[in-house]
């Protein structure tokens, strides 16, 4: 989602929130809204902003300080309730909000048990009726807003407006959120280019930190409610470079964003003091017999990570691709659960095998990224990965997210399993871990040193497997090279015939079990045929001491590595593609969502 507020710009207030809103469309574009003071005045729209805009030109609104947001719905399906700002029931305050509350479901409980009606199936709803209440109480806006803010756990950035106070209060734990400081105005925002055309100079906000701006301007505050330093810097993103933040191409900002990420799609499930995942938005299904997986490209390689998993678990699990599953269904019993993963939700293939299933009667789940998604409406069940927007073509943060996913609906589904901390742990690390990756990385030097050769092919076993295929094809999508992925198993069946001293082979080594050991002997038979190999692992086997080059990943679980792993071959794809200088965010011939059959 993005939010946005400004102070300062008189009766200018609307149309700067709403161009605001425009350039954040990309994190969000499932509803919108704007609130407006000294009287409060909301406005909000399901759909895309236009729509929004259209109900702005029809009733006029005035104010002259306001908030606004663009959704990218993770509780409650996009419909105008759900939109942002929501309101107290008196109509004193207004929010809008970016993140999770993970707390919700106990503030919302606790509330409706002293009398308050909700009005929306939100998180963020919460928010304005704790507000609201502190003002009953009789503190005044301010103390009203921090106490409010002191009860949320979870990831959020929050602006309010509250009575006619001529004053924005934010806050920022765990999501974006910048300060735009201009000449007698304020704006706020969760990326720069809802106000570089007004400002360049910014305020990137801690983890923490809370802000009330008003028309002498700004001040911020740590969470103890205290005055701090704050340092101004000034950005120097060019017009076309702002929708990227800075970054030359969504797809390099969707590999930086998959730490936020992560964490949000892990946000709220898991409790790491008795070890237990749970996925609220399911329900109750039961322990299936067997899962089916159906999905197409990037998806069908988290689905074969997402089968390996439940076999592992013991639940006979299989991924197919979706094109095949639907005119060639395999034989399936009625307490099989087939689970269609699809980032967008709308694949033509994965929704024609969905329906497949349906229509043999068993339980459908779609686990997606686009809630309110053709997938997500026509399955029994929906779990949402909570990736936030992909526009590159070439699926990154949606990958990892589906990683995760897999993970959890696996909890969720088998019951009775082993000591669930050690993953909890590792899936809580997985931010800082990729973060690590992408502030250490090698892959550049690699693209340099290699970055001319014939092809590229990548092996790995087990989980690895998904890793070394989604490789293979980020590698092909978006540089145009040739390139491989394999089970490492299947190289001396065939592959080994193209491997040559220029066909570099990328070998996924995590852990250092029996496939990590076997693996090891793979890259000794492709260097005996002069291929130089470039290892990913953690460090465990001597993977790193046999190979010619390696790209480190921090030590984690054997479930949590593939995510790590494929984070470094994503970095070594765009790199490669940059050199060559293709359109890495447009590949030729593809689209990001394919809904023809
Ligand atoms: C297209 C995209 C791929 C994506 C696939 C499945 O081919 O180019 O990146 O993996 O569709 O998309 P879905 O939305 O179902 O995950």
């Amino acid at each position: 989602c993005g939010i946005v507020g400004c102070i300062g710009r008189g009766d200018d207030t609307v149309n700067v929130l709403i161009d605001g809103l425009r350039s954040l469309e990309y994190r969000g574009y499932d509803s919108a809204g704007i609130a407006l003071g000294p009287t409060l005045t909301v406005l909000r729209k399901a759909g895309e902003l236009d729509a929004l805009a259209e109900v702005v030109d029809a009733n006029e609104p005035t104010g002259t300080y306001g908030i606004g947001h663009t959704r990218w719905s993770t509780h409650g399906p996009p419909n105008d309730r759900n939109a942002h700002p929501h309101t107290d029931e008196n109509g004193r305050v207004a929010v809008v909000h970016n993140g999770i509350i993970e707390n919700y479901a106990e503030i919302k409980s606790e509330l409706e048990a002293e009398g308050v009606t909700f009005s929306s199936d939100t998180d963020t709803e919460v928010v304005p009726h704790l507000i609201a209440r502190e003002l009953a109480d009789g503190v005044d806006a301010e103390t009203a807003f921090h106490q409010a803010v002191d009860r949320l756990d979870g990831s959020y950035a929050i602006a309010a407006i509250i009575d006619s106070t001529e004053t924005i209060f934010a806050a920022r734990q765990g999501s974006p959120l910048v300060i735009g400081v201009g000449d007698n105005c304020t704006y706020l925002a969760s990326d720069v280019p809802a106000f570089i055309e007004h400002t360049r100079d910014v305020i990137f906000l801690e983890d923490g930190q809370r802000v009330r701006a008003d028309a002498e301007g700004y001040t911020v505050l740590d969470d103890n409610r205290e005055p701090v330093e704050v340092d101004i810097e000034t950005v120097s993103y060019t017009a076309e470079e702002t929708g990227k933040s800075g970054y030359d191409h969504y797809m390099l900002k969707e590999i930086h964003e998959q730490p936020t990420a992560l964490r949000q799609c892990f946000s709220g499930r898991a409790d790491a003091l008795d070890g237990t995942i749970t996925l609220e938005e399911v329900g109750e299904i039961p322990q299936p017999d067997a899962v089916q997986f159906v999905a197409c490209g990037t998806s069908y390689h988290a689905a074969l990570y997402g089968a390996a998993t439940l076999r592992e678990m013991g639940i006979p699990a299989e991924a197919y691709l979706a094109s095949e599953y639907a005119l060639s269904p395999p034989p399936l019993s009625l307490g099989t659960l087939v689970v269609g993963i699809t980032q967008s939700g709308e694949t033509a293939d994965t929704l024609a095998a969905l329906r497949d299933a349906k229509s043999r009667g068993v339980t459908t789940l779609a686990l997606t990224n686009t809630v309110n998604s053709t997938a997500a409406r026509e399955c029994d069940h929906a779990v949402y990965i909570r990736a936030g927007p992909e526009i590159g073509v070439a699926a990154t943060k949606t990958f990892s997210s589906q990683l995760v996913g897999c993970n959890l609906l696996a909890e969720e589904l088998v019951e009775g399993q082993l000591d669930l901390r050690p993953l909890i742990e590792s899936l809580r690390n997985l931010p800082d871990d990729v973060q690590s990756i992408l502030d250490s990385s090698a892959a550049e030097a690699i693209v340099e040193e290699y970055g001319d050769s014939d092809a590229y092919f990548f092996i790995g076993r087990g989980k690895n497997v998904a890793v070394a295929l989604e490789g293979a094809l980020k590698c092909k999508e978006i540089s145009y090279e040739h390139a491989e992925g394999f089970p490492a198993g299947e190289l001396k069946h065939g592959p080994l015939a193209l491997v040559t001293p220029d066909t570099p082979v990328f070998a996924v080594v995590t852990g250092d079990d029996k496939r990590a050991q076997k693996t090891l002997g793979n890259i000794k038979e492709v260097q005996a045929r002069g291929a130089p190999v470039i290892a990913v692992t953690d460090g465990e086997s001597d993977a790193a001491e046999i190979a010619d080059e390696t790209l480190e990943i921090p030590e984690t679980t054997e479930r949590a590595a593939p995510v790590l792993a494929n984070v470094q071959l994503q970095l070594f794809s765009y790199h490669l593609a940059d050199a060559l200088g293709r359109p890495i965010d447009k590949p030729r011939n593809l689209a990001k969502s394919v809904t023809v059959e």
